[in-house]
């Protein structure tokens, strides 16, 4: 059984997505913003902070080099990660990659008042530049793409 893993902007519903379809296909769930933080010992917004963000896409890189050894479970990235030619790379060929592809308002909405790094350190025209930039790389990165304005539910059963 081969991985799942979901792509897309911040805010564009990876993890709620994710989470459904676990519970859906009793599929083990992996959420690898959590994981690099559980191995930091440290929040994202603290990692960004303390040591910037090439260590944070560092670890983001090694935490999808180690799906390698993982099979059939569910996976949410962080909105980076899918944009960054070694992690697309180092996906194995018979994971499926998924781009939820949400409207920027939607996502916006969504993220504005968090505090990703990202986001923070942004406005919001910048944000919307990034995301057309990421959206390319999403696209390319994806075997599946899905119109992320659907409901999580209905996302996940189309991916059931
Ligand atoms: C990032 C997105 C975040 C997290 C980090 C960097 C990005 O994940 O990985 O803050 O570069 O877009 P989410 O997409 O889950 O918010």
């Amino acid at each position: 059984m081969n991985n799942i893993l979901l792509c897309g902007f911040m805010g564009c519903g990876k993890t709620t997505v994710g989470k459904r379809l676990a519970a859906l296909t009793g599929r083990e769930y992996i959420d690898l913003d959590r994981e690099i933080e559980l191995e930091a010992g440290m929040t994202i917004p603290e990692l960004f902070e303390q040591f910037g963000e090439q260590e944070f896409r560092d670890r983001e890189h090694a935490a999808v080099a180690a799906l390698a050894r993982r099979i059939g479970c569910i996976v949410s990235t962080g909105g980076g990660a899918m944009t960054f030619p070694r992690n697309v790379a180092a996906v194995s060929p018979d994971d499926r990659v998924v781009f939820l592809d949400t409207p920027f308002e939607i996502c916006y909405e969504r993220i504005k008042d968090s505090d990703r790094p990202i986001v923070r350190r942004s406005t919001p025209d910048e944000l919307r530049k990034l995301f057309e930039t990421r959206r390319a790389a999403y696209r390319a990165a994806a075997s599946v793409i899905l119109p992320g304005d659907d409901t999580a539910e209905d996302l996940a059963l189309r991916l059931f």
